[in-house]
């Protein structure tokens, strides 16, 4: 049997563990790689053919599928496009070209009757995009929620465990490989928000454009918060969920990344270091739950070389693009304004210690309608304290409403944190 002829795009980690397991591949030959720089030094054990001219791999007719490990937005989805054009089929890991442009990419790909795999974009080596697409295909996909972000989950881990500050514990991150020299786009929340993009288009059919996901980033979480979550029974994690519902009849999509009080425990609470975790509810499987390294070199490159191989196995059957690509509309969907939400919050506030602090507080949460599950005060230092409230089921605008009159008063000496509380739907 001919072997299956492949070009990639990016020849940094991803790539090298893609060239390194394609290696054992009888079936698929990786003519050409292009790279940015082609003098940089690569793994002595990488033999490949290096070019930094992507358009030898797009012009090229032998090439019959394009893996694109390179990143970003700018120039993939140029590349992408083209390749498309090209008639060459692509496997991508790049979640953020897929968040922004998979409306365009994946009609491009249906016209030309072309398939995209994308299994690496979201959750690294967990085969979670194939389970959806295939696996679930039975159900309606209700809500995908999960950890999907390892190098925040193992800035907070190590912030829980060794007791240090988030910037410690984000230089210690760095230090190790998990944190980028710019660490934004993980600890902003953007990556998962550009996941939750995709994940909204296997559950519902749409993308979500990234900026209108609601997103906060784990930054402001202090030790203090830990400790306090702690005492209260909790663990503060960052939690990326994309879920339908129904207001009035009307069916509506909730879909954000924040950092959430999750109960001690839940399984979303007990995932520690760069490990991911997804819950998918479907209505006939209910929940299903899945663990394991959302990154790395090779958990990653082994969800693009098991897309490859798929790829390979069917490329000359008929219709086989059909088969694989997902029912996603084109367009893209909206998001319900995150004011509108109600849940549970958690709210640290820094106080001078004067009497009538509590009974103040308690009047301007009663005047937004804001019930009081717990309130209390605690460490007692150079006359300031740490005042907790965990508050009843409200909507997020009513205590955002609270939260601006907080910090007009006299007393406050500053409102560290707004948090919410992470409830089982
Ligand atoms: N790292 C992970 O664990 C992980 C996990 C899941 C998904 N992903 C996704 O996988 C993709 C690659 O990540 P990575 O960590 O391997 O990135 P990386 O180490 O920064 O490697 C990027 C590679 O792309 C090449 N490149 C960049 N711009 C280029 C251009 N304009 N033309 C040609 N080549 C270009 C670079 O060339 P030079 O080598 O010459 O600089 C480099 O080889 C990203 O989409 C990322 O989100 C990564």
């Amino acid at each position: 049997m001919a072997k299956v002829v492949a070009g990639m795009i990016g020849l940094g980690t991803v790539g090298t563990g893609v060239v390194r397991l394609l290696a054992k591949e009888k079936k698929i030959f990786l003519k050409k790689v292009a790279v940015r720089d082609i003098n940089k030094a690569r793994a002595d054990d990488i033999f490949c053919s290096v070019t930094n001219d992507v358009y030898e791999l797009i012009n090229d007719p032998e090439i019959e599928l394009i893996i694109e490990v390179m990143g970003s937005d700018q120039p993939a989805y140029e590349y992408l496009t083209a390749a498309l054009e090209k008639r060459k089929h692509v496997v991508t890991a790049n979640k953020e070209v897929l968040a922004k442009h998979g409306p365009e990419l994946f009609a491009l790909a249906k016209k030309k009757h072309l398939a995209i795999f994308f299994e690496a974009s979201v959750a690294g080596g967990i085969p979670l995009i194939s389970t959806m697409l295939k696996g679930l295909e039975a159900n309606q996909i209700n809500s995908v929620t999960g950890i999907l972000n390892g190098t925040t989950n193992f800035i907070l881990s190590s912030m829980e465990e060794h007791k240090i500050s988030f910037a410690s514990a984000l230089a210690q991150a760095q230090a190790l490989g998990f944190a980028e020299a710019d660490p934004s786009a993980d600890v902003e929340g953007f990556d998962v928000a550009y996941k939750l993009s995709i994940l909204s288009a296997l559950a519902f059919g749409h993308f979500v454009k990234p900026d209108s996901i609601y997103r906060e980033g784990i930054t402001k979480i202090g030790q203090k918060d830990l400790e306090i979550a702690d005492s209260f029974g909790y663990r503060i994690k960052l939690v990326g969920t994309a879920s339908r519902f129904s207001s009035n009849g009307n069916p509506k999509l909730d879909v954000r990344v924040q950092p959430m009080l999750i109960p001690k425990q839940h399984l979303l609470a007990n995932i520690s270091g760069s490990n991911n975790v997804i819950l998918v509810n479907g209505d006939a499987v209910e929940q299903l739950a899945m663990v394991g390294p959302g990154a790395g070199q090779l958990p990653t490159a082994s969800a693009i070389v098991g897309d490859v191989i798929n790829l390979a196995n069917a490329l000359h059957l008929p219709d086989f693009a059909e088969y694989f690509q997902p029912e996603i509309e084109s367009g893209w969907s909206t998001v319900t304004d995150e004011g509108n939400i109600s849940r549970r919050f958690y709210m640290r506030l820094v106080v001078h210690d004067v009497p009538g602090v509590i009974g103040k507080i308690g009047t301007i949460l009663g005047k937004n309608e804001i019930s009081i599950q717990s309130i209390v005060q605690r460490g007692v230092k150079d006359e300031k304290a740490n005042v907790i409230i965990l508050t009843d089921f409200v909507r997020h605008s009513a205590v955002n409403k609270a939260a601006a009159e907080l910090k007009g008063c006299d007393f406050l000496d500053e409102l560290a944190n707004l948090l919410a509380i992470f409830e089982e739907q």
